[in-house]
């Protein structure tokens, strides 16, 4: 069955607004997706009728809220697959939950370590390394990539040794849309004895995620990646690894006991959630992944393939454009550069036609430095888009290409 995108469309507002006096062409959903109205409602509804703190006040709607919150906790860990909900820690984003790993992980690495990540990273898996190895005096090993922007396997291989303690990398390119084969890569990790971390942020709103399935130790996302609200998000680690890894956070909640000279940690998950959490946000995420699940993960996927095979057509049709980002497995990602125009002006003249794409580094400057580009203009389809979206977008381009030429 294929998706009706017409009544997933009707499902959002924003979509059917103007921009610059146009009707709105959203393909920026690489940055942040658009929220269907079950997301919208469900935070209205939990600030009108529930608002209260988690696991700590001793009335109605404190229980209420913390019942809402705890039960969002096993839709998302059912949604990934997790074994158990206590697997699943709230953080604020892909970048916080990647933080939380590497500054537990900096406690830990010493000197004549490795750690492996990749040359296609966005900035949160590579600076929190980066750092995370400063700190410890652990090696950054860096994974080459093809041309094309698919990584080099054989690289992978030969920097992984005994000495690799972490290998962290992207599920999916954000600036690229390479998709990694994270569970061939993760198989090869645990055989040398490493933790695997993968970035989910771009790879949870595309595919079925299995997190037991992949065999990593972790796994990142946001949940405004995911139709979800902002300022949520997750960090899946497997139960064994998590139980004791250096908090990173300390505060409220995450304790078992505490006196002036010291404190010890509590159980998971609350021992890696310290603070008042986003209780919004959380009930918000685990409804988006709710309105998500009424479809069928292959439809979903078939839909963007064939947004993404069309515009890669007119893509390839149009004079001066390059491609940047070719591997045979992506998502609805299309990056590109255009002879003689800066990413930016490309991204200028389709906003004021009311289509809506990123343009510059993606948070990844040293890959733009390794593809030679100055950044791209970069367009991502969704759930959501259509055929007429796309047109749309090689629509603007033309006019972007007779204005600069
Ligand atoms: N990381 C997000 C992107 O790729 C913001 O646009």
């Amino acid at each position: 069955m294929s998706l009706d995108v017409a009544l997933i469309r009707q499902q959002f507002p924003i979509l059917s607004r103007q921009v610059n006096g146009q009707p709105l062409v959203y393909l920026d959903n690489a940055a942040t997706t658009q929220k269907p109205q079950a997301v919208i409602d469900a935070l209205v509804d939990y600030y009108s009728q529930c608002n209260a703190n988690v696991h700590r006040g001793a009335h109605y709607l404190s229980d209420e809220a913390t019942k809402r919150y705890e039960k969002a906790r096993v839709t998302v860990a059912n949604y990934i697959n997790a074994q158990r909900s206590e697997e699943v820690i709230w953080t604020s984003g892909t970048t916080e939950a990647i933080n939380l790993v590497a500054n537990g992980a900096a406690q830990r690495l010493t000197a004549g370590d490795e750690v492996l990540i990749t040359e296609m990273e966005h900035h949160a898996n590579l600076i929190t390394w980066q750092q995370a190895c400063k700190r410890s005096g652990a090696s950054l090993k860096i994974v080459p990539i093809h041309n094309n922007g698919e990584l080099n396997l054989e690289a992978f291989h030969e920097l992984l040794s005994e000495r690799t303690v972490i290998v962290a990398m992207p599920h999916v390119s954000n600036a690229l849309g390479t998709i990694n084969p994270v569970k061939q890569l993760t198989e090869a990790a645990k055989a040398k004895g490493a933790l695997v971390m993968i970035d989910g942020a771009q790879g949870v709103a595309h595919g079925a995620i299995d997190v037991r399935d992949i065999g990593c130790d972790f796994y990142a996302f946001s949940g405004h990646k995911l139709f979800g609200p902002t300022g949520i998000g997750v960090l899946w680690g497997r139960y064994d690894v998590l139980a004791d890894w250096p908090v990173w956070l300390v505060g409220g909640e995450m304790i078992a006991s505490v006196t002036y000279e010291d404190a010890s940690w509590g159980e998971l998950p609350n021992r890696l959630e310290a603070g008042t959490p986003n209780i919004a946000g959380v009930i918000g995420l685990a409804a988006a992944v709710e309105w998500l699940q009424a479809y069928d993960r292959a439809d979903i996927w078939a839909h963007e393939q064939a947004l993404l095979t069309r515009a890669t057509e007119l893509a390839e049709q149009t004079p001066g454009l390059k491609i940047i980002g070719t591997a045979a497995n992506k998502i609805g990602v299309l990056s590109f550069v255009i002879d003689g125009m800066h990413p930016a002006d490309i991204g200028f003249i389709l906003d004021k036609q009311g289509v809506a794409i990123r343009t510059g580094d993606h948070c990844a400057q040293p890959l733009m430095k390794r593809l030679n580009v100055p950044g791209t203009a970069r367009a991502s389809f969704t759930i959501y888009n259509s055929m007429d979206d796309v047109e749309a977008l090689f629509k603007a381009i033309d006019k972007a290409r007779k204005m600069l030429a």
